[in-house]
């Protein structure tokens, strides 16, 4: 079975409203895509309206319920209107993705105050001001909240001390909310993707052929992963399958967090 084909029973999310952040691209709109065709309803947010508006509209061809707004998660009052907007929409919440984040390659000698800034805010005050702004209203016994972290949260990483602090400060929040939050029937866990192949994080950060190809040889399992990977992580976890696993982090990384293999020889 290719990763494209869902190893999943159809229709496990029908009847729940999901609400995601930053998943008009990428890695987070191919989960909202995999959701929906569950059977989810959905609603995005993030920055850019054109961006909102065209996932909506390939969300809608999918048979489902779907709306958005355009919002900077930075912005704690946009984001409470956004989730005023899809209880209005759609009546109730049961799920959250966070999932925005912003990155670029940059020494912490050579960034300003605000470019650091720029990126704990987006992806640790983002994070909380999603998780904030929807908690009032998540479904009490099978709320279930998603963050997406990376695997610089676990190590040090050559010109990414921003993203570093950032993803560590997630994943450490998402440990705290599950802590607070489980009496009153909610999950929180993050996922974290290892280098997915086609997405704008490896644009960024291995933008060239040689580049991609020494991240490639240093993997473990010795290839990219695809956003079908994540999106499937993300299905199981808001799957009955994973009821009980709350307050950790999901590492579908093929296997980045374990270190170089690029030196081991195949058997
Ligand atoms: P991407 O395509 O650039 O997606 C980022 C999303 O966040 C976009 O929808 C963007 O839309 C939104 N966004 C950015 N800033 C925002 C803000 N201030 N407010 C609201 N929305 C905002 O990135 P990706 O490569 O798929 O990465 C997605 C997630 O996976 C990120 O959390 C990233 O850290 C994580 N991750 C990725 C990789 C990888 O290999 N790509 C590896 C590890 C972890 P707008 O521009 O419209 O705001
Ligand atoms: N190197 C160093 N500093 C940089 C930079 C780079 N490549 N790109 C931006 N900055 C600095 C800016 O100069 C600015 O600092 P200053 O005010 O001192 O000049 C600060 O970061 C904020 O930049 P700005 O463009 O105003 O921020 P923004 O909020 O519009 O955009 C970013 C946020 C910079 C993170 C932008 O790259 C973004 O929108 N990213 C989202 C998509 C993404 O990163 N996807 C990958 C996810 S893994």
């Amino acid at each position: 079975m290719s990763n494209t084909d869902t190893p999943f029973k159809d229709n496990l999310m029908a009847g729940k409203v999901c609400f995601l952040s930053g998943a008009t691209s990428g890695i987070n709109r191919q989960i909202a895509v995999r959701f929906a065709k569950q059977g989810a309803t959905i609603y995005v947010v993030s920055r850019s309206l054109d961006k909102v508006n065209d996932t909506v509209a390939e969300l809608e061809a999918l048979g489902i319920k779907a709306a958005g707004k355009n919002v900077d998660v930075r912005s704690y009052p946009d984001v409470e209107e956004a989730i005023n907007d899809c209880l209005e929409k759609f009546g109730q919440i049961d799920m959250v993705l966070a999932g925005q984040a912003g990155n670029f390659p940059a020494g912490a000698a050579q960034m300003s105050a605000n470019a650091f800034k720029s990126v704990i805010d987006i992806d640790l005050l983002g994070t909380f001001n999603v998780c904030r702004a929807a908690v009032e209203h998540l479904n009490r016994t099978d709320g279930n909240i998603i963050a997406i972290t990376a695997p610089q949260a676990t190590r040090p990483w050559l010109y990414q001390s921003h993203v570093c602090a950032a993803k560590a400060g997630v994943n450490m929040l998402i440990k705290c909310l599950a802590l607070e939050w489980g009496p009153s029937g909610i999950r929180v866990n993050a996922i974290s993707p290892g280098p997915i192949a086609d997405t704008e994080g490896m644009k960024r950060l291995a933008g060239t052929a040689e580049m991609l190809e020494q991240t490639t040889n240093s993997l473990a399992l010795r290839e990219l992963g695809t956003k079908d990977d994540i999106a499937d992580a993300a299905l199981w976890l808001c799957s009955p399958a994973a009821r009980y696993v709350t307050g950790t982090i999901i590492e579908v990384e093929g296997g980045t967090s374990l270190g170089d293999a690029s030196g081991a020889l195949k058997l």
